[in-house]
């Protein structure tokens, strides 16, 4: 075996290894497989082999949305835009690569705070009947207990691990309220005020393995970013998103500036 060739492999074993942790960090389970293409600004985010580990959302034609915890490095990193089956070639895609990674600065991968992460891409998406971009909220804004919000992705369709599904799912669920996602009867002080939780008392429904950095939807606003959980599905635990509304100015900011450097370069 040559030297580049060997050096693909330690890569290669490198990233299978980091896929899989993402894989196990991230956490639909409970839901359907919505009609192609009906659900446009979510991307899948994949190795530059072709695995799938994360979701994210298209929120401006050169930057996509998704959770710290999937950064494995731009130059690993692909993105696949106006996709629904991952398995089948559909001539819909468009594969994107990105120049830049900006997780937040201060995530926390031990408290999972701040786990969101901006990628601005090489080139620009093409927006069409099958890609688009979805809007954001605004600063400080919330959604009240109770309200149904939707989280999509490619992730496990089972808590006991199973398989990847090929087609996009999708599923509605509640907010819950923090006191009682941060209550000793659920995650027990682990919430931050940067995170919002969704799911059913009764569990049998959420996000799992694989949906990680993926959007919650609600009222037609990305309100979370899918970043962790106990299990999936579990009726003590609901899913744990990253509040996009505490960090809608750091977003604009980083967008912004990085417009304003390129204008006087
Ligand atoms: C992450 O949070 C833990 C617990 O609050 C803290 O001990 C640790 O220093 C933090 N790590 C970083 C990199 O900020
Ligand atoms: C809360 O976080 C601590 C420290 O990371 C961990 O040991 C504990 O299991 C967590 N508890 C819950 C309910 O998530
Ligand atoms: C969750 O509970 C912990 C421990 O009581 C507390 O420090 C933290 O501020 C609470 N989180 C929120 C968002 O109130």
């Amino acid at each position: 075996m040559n030297l580049p060739a060997l050096l693909q492999c330690i890569l290669l074993e490198l990233l299978t290894v980091n896929c899989q942790q993402l894989l196990m960090q991230g956490r639909i389970v409970g839901g359907y497989a919505p009609a192609p293409h009906s659900i446009k600004y979510i991307v899948s985010i994949q190795s530059t082999t072709g695995q799938h580990f994360c979701g994210g959302t298209l929120i401006n034609k050169y930057w996509v949305l998704t959770a710290a915890h999937c950064n494995i490095g731009a130059e690993r990193t692909m993105i696949v835009a106006g996709d629904y089956s991952l398995s089948m070639y559909e001539g819909t895609e468009q594969f994107l690569r990105p120049h830049l990674l900006i997780p937040h600065p201060k995530y926390n991968s031990t408290t999972n705070n701040a786990d969101i992460m901006l990628i601005k891409l090489k080139a620009p998406a093409f927006l069409n009947s099958y890609v688009s971009i979805a809007p954001l909220p605004r600063q400080g804004s919330s959604v009240a207990e109770g309200r149904v919000c939707r989280v999509s992705g490619w992730g496990y369709t089972s808590s006991s691990g199973g398989q990847i599904p090929s087609t996009l799912h999708t599923v509605k669920l509640p907010i819950v309220s923090t006191s009682k996602c941060n209550s000793t009867d659920s995650f027990n002080g682990n919430i931050t005020a940067n995170m919002i939780c969704a799911g059913y008392s009764t569990g049998g429904k959420d996000a799992c393995r694989g949906d990680s950095g993926g959007p919650l939807v609600c009222e037609g606003r990305v309100y979370g970013v899918v970043s962790w959980g106990n299990g999936c599905a579990d009726a003590k635990y609901p899913g744990v998103y990253t509040s996009v509304s505490k960090f809608r100015k750091w977003i604009d900011n980083t967008i912004y500036s990085f417009y304003g450097r390129c204008l006087t370069n």
